[in-house]
């Protein structure tokens, strides 16, 4: 029983974690559309349609490990590996991480002082399980066979550069193909292509100068701040050009997204949702939770989440909902509930239909919200 609660818990946090990006990408697509005049019944979009297949896959996927990490170990043990021995002298190693030997003494069994395995697949299952951080190693991870002078400089670069990723984990092979397939959006990051976080099509955009004007009447600077499943970085890159610093959480299911984050001269935090964020209590000015954080987030795991936000945001600092979406009777009976448990100020709360194909037949709803610490408890 305990084990098969643990186990949906387990599969709803993957699935969520898993889907962070594809969501925000597809989200941001969608908020994108103008809707400011009678809203249509849309068709279920095509890539829609391939994200639920990607969850599924995904969820079977897990399950198959999962199962296979459950039966009973027979009768011949499998060595424990030297490395993980010695650095578990070195420093405690999560409970998170013992619940998957299997996974885990595959991540640890390399040669010591030679290349890593290319197994960032197996890295993200384990933390993706809870295991984080992972356990270090003594090898050397694979660098890109040739250098590259071009870094951008700039964070809406026209290209980004092919030869500063190891391809050899992704199954696209280049930017260019991970533009033209449609299950990974954004990574086209020219400013041309889109003025995300500029405009604003309704009352749930919050537009990157609102929110500096909203900040500077509640007379609270903003100059640090954490955007939680930011993909590829398209909102700290734009609060870059407001000399604002912005760590982006995100993962690399199946796509080279903290490469990307980080080649536009970012900082990528590569932990998953269920994670607490690597930064200090009190030091941000804000922090802004993207699509990635949604009703699939199992309510506990939510409740952790927003209260880490808290813990992070210095007094006066802002809270931004962006899009979070559940079902409408579920924000009034639940998420309202529980987000006004931080006892924040409202400075804005917007709520707006959602109007794709999953939306409308759930009865989903939108919320966007700017909250504000109060300075002490
Ligand atoms: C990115 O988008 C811009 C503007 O839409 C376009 O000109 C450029 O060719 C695109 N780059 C790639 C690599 O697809
Ligand atoms: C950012 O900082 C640079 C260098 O101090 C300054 O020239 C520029 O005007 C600033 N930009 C904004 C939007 O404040």
């Amino acid at each position: 029983m305990g084990f098969t609660m643990g186990l949906n818990l387990l599969l709803l946090i993957a699935m969520v974690a898993t889907n962070i990006l594809s969501l925000y990408h597809l989200s941001s697509n969608l908020q994108s559309k103008p809707t400011s005049h009678a809203p249509v019944q849309q068709p279920v979009p095509d890539h829609l349609i391939n994200q639920l297949r990607t969850i599924r896959a995904t969820i079977f996927h897990l399950t198959r490990i999962q199962d296979a990490n459950a039966k009973p170990s027979s009768t011949s043990k499998p060595a424990i590996p030297s490395d993980l021995l010695l650095y578990s002298k070195l420093a405690p190693i999560a409970s998170s991480c013992h619940n998957h030997p299997d996974l885990l003494h595959q991540y640890m069994n390399y040669t010591p002082f030679s290349l890593c395995p290319v197994d960032d697949e197996l890295a993200e299952a384990l933390i993706l399980r809870g295991c984080h951080p992972l356990p270090r190693r003594r090898c050397f991870a694979a660098t890109p066979q040739k250098t590259t002078t071009s870094y951008p400089l700039h964070p809406f670069p026209a290209l980004l550069p092919d030869q500063a990723v190891v391809w050899s984990k992704y199954a696209c092979k280049s930017f260019a193909c991970l533009n033209r397939d449609n299950k990974f959006k954004g990574f086209n990051t020219s400013t041309v292509s889109k003025p995300t976080f500029l405009s604003s099509a309704s009352d749930l955009d919050i537009t990157i100068p609102e929110f500096l004007k909203l900040a500077k009447t509640l007379s609270s600077p903003i100059r640090l701040g954490l955007d939680v499943g930011g993909g590829t970085g398209a909102f700290a890159a734009r609060m870059k050009l407001r000399n604002v610093t912005v760590l982006t959480t995100t993962m690399n299911l199946g796509a080279p997204y903290n490469e990307v984050v980080a080649l536009r001269g970012l900082v990528p935090l590569h932990v998953p949702l269920q994670q607490r964020l690597p930064v200090f209590d009190g030091v941000l000015d804000f922090v802004r939770l993207g699509h990635a954080v949604n009703r699939w987030i199992p309510l506990v795991a939510m409740e952790f989440l927003v209260f880490d936000v808290d813990r992070v945001l210095r007094g006066g600092g802002l809270l931004w909902i962006d899009h979070f979406f559940s079902k409408g009777e579920d924000l009034e009976k639940v998420y309202a509930p529980l987000i006004g448990k931080l006892g924040y100020k409202r400075v804005k709360w917007a709520i707006g239909k959602k109007m794709d194909g999953s939306g409308v037949k759930n009865g989903e709803v939108y919320l966007t919200a700017l909250l504000q610490k109060p300075v002490s408890k």
